[in-house]
């Protein structure tokens, strides 16, 4: 969209959150509600944004740079909110998106649409009609379908309460104008705040076009306490599942499915119930992820099968065909083509060399309670069962260790480590204990 920029209102409190984290950085699908807002402006084409935050909120600056922050130090209202982000603004004559960071499910296809009407009209309002208009702002909306103003519920009549189309908070506006009008709104009103929304009844006196773009209310959902964060989160889910499984992967029980904004799954993936993908996770094609796995800032090869309850930890990097039985955990770690780590294992600061064998019960040592220590698996190695490998440590390729070592000494190509102490057996010696103490235990 030619020359339009956004400005987001962020700088609320949300007490009704119960929280000491600002109330657009609670995160849903894994992201920060704002940056929800963030992204589909700019997939909307907007070419710069700025964020009006608190004085108190220095997580939130970080979390939308490399975003502008413009901070309004009292929170006298919406309209002194969007003055906050003037000078940010300076010398932007274009259309100027308003959006709240607590109303993240606006779709890029809405700001698209208002940004289109900003082209012909000096001020757009993004209306709704919900179920329940409860206590959100009324437009009054003339015969001929321009908007004369937008009245607060708090300052509203019976008459325009009884109107059904609502303000949702988004506008669009002329930015040649749109600080000029706030500069003249008054907090002459019943919740003596500057009203963004009295932009409407100025511009209309000053003769200039307002009109309103209808949305769906499911979109214009407002985050303001858990119950609806919950509520927001669901509908995000639903979204993503529904965008998996037209992308070509299989979803047994869709509704058990978490996904995170930035999930990648190929074709021919399927996932059994109850999966729970993090940040960053990629997943590649023909993949089967078994219930109960849970996956974080992971690389999923193709042909990999993993699960049930296979957990990939942040840098986790499957190469194809491997494979992650039940009760496994790996954490920064590279599985090369065609290893098998399946059952009870945990694998963290490693690479397993391609067609290794990790036996049942193995565990990189990794940490000595101070610093991390890599291990080193050669290509088709064998490690046997329940063998610990105290890192720093490398096993060569083709190298096997013998089951229920504890391997600290590096093991070169071929070699067998073996640390388990001779078996010795005592002929008949089992038989006789066992005369001995049923004899003892009958005598009682
Ligand atoms: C606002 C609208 C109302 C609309 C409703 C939709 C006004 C006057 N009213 O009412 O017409 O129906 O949203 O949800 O605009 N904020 C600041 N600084 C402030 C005040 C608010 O940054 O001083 C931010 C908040 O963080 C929030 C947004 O602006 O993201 C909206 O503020 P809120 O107080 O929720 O407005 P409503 O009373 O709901
Ligand atoms: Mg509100």
């Amino acid at each position: 969209m030619p020359n339009s920029a956004a400005i987001i209102l962020a700088a609320g409190l949300g007490t009704r959150m119960k929280s000491t984290l600002p109330k657009v950085m609670h995160p849903l699908a894994g992201r920060p509600m704002v940056n929800h807002v963030i992204a589909n402006l700019q997939n909307a084409g907007i070419s710069q944004l700025v964020c009006v935050v608190g004085p108190d909120m220095p997580g939130l600056e970080k979390t939308v740079a490399p975003h502008k922050t413009a901070i309004q130090a009292d929170r006298l209202g919406t309209g002194h909110a969007v003055l906050a982000a003037k000078e940010a603004m300076a010398g932007f004559n274009g259309s100027i998106l308003i959006a709240f960071g607590d109303t993240p499910l606006i779709s890029e296809h809405t700001f698209k649409k208002m940004l289109e009407a900003g082209q012909s009209s000096d001020v757009v309002v993004l209306g709704f009609r919900p179920a329940d208009p409860a206590a959100y702002g009324r437009l009054v909306v003339e015969d001929d379908g321009a908007l004369s103003a937008i009245v607060e519920y708090k300052d509203a009549t019976e008459d325009q309460r009884a109107i059904n189309l609502c303000n949702s908070g988004v506008m669009c506006v002329n930015g040649a104008k749109l600080f000029g009008l706030l500069e003249r709104i008054t907090n002459d009103n019943a919740a003596g705040e500057y009203y963004l929304t009295d932009i409407v009844a100025l511009a209309r006196k000053d003769g200039l076009e307002c009109r309103v773009v209808e949305g769906d209310e499911e979109e214009l959902l407002g985050v303001n306490s858990r119950v609806e964060l919950a509520r927001a989160e669901t509908i995000v889910q639903n979204q993503l599942r529904h965008q998996a499984m037209i992308n070509g992967a299989t979803l047994l029980d869709p509704s058990t499915t978490y996904f995170s904004f930035d999930t990648q799954l190929g074709k021919d993936v399927l996932v059994e119930p109850n999966v729970f993908f993090g940040p960053r996770v990629t997943v590649g094609d023909n993949v089967h992820i078994k219930a109960f796995s849970h996956l974080e800032d992971a690389t999923v090869g193709n042909e990999v099968v993993m699960g049930p309850y296979a957990r990939l930890r942040p840098g986790t990097d499957l190469k194809d065909k491997v494979k992650v039985g039940n009760f496994v955990e790996i954490k920064k770690a590279l599985i090369e083509e065609g290893a098998k780590v399946n059952h009870l294992t945990y694998i963290g600061d490693a690479r397993v060399g391609p067609n290794a064998n990790i036996g049942a019960g193995t565990i990189t040592c990794n940490y000595d309670g101070y610093f991390k220590y890599h291990t080193d698996i050669g290509a088709d190695a064998f490690i046997g069962s329940n063998t610990a490998l105290v890192a720093p440590v490398k096993v060569g390729d083709g190298a096997n260790i013998g089951a229920g070592s504890v391997i600290s000494k590096d093991v070169n190509n071929g070699d067998l480590g073996l640390t388990r102490s001779p078996q010795k057996n005592f002929k008949g010696w089992a038989s006789k204990f066992r005369a001995r103490k049923a004899q003892a235990k009958n005598k009682k």
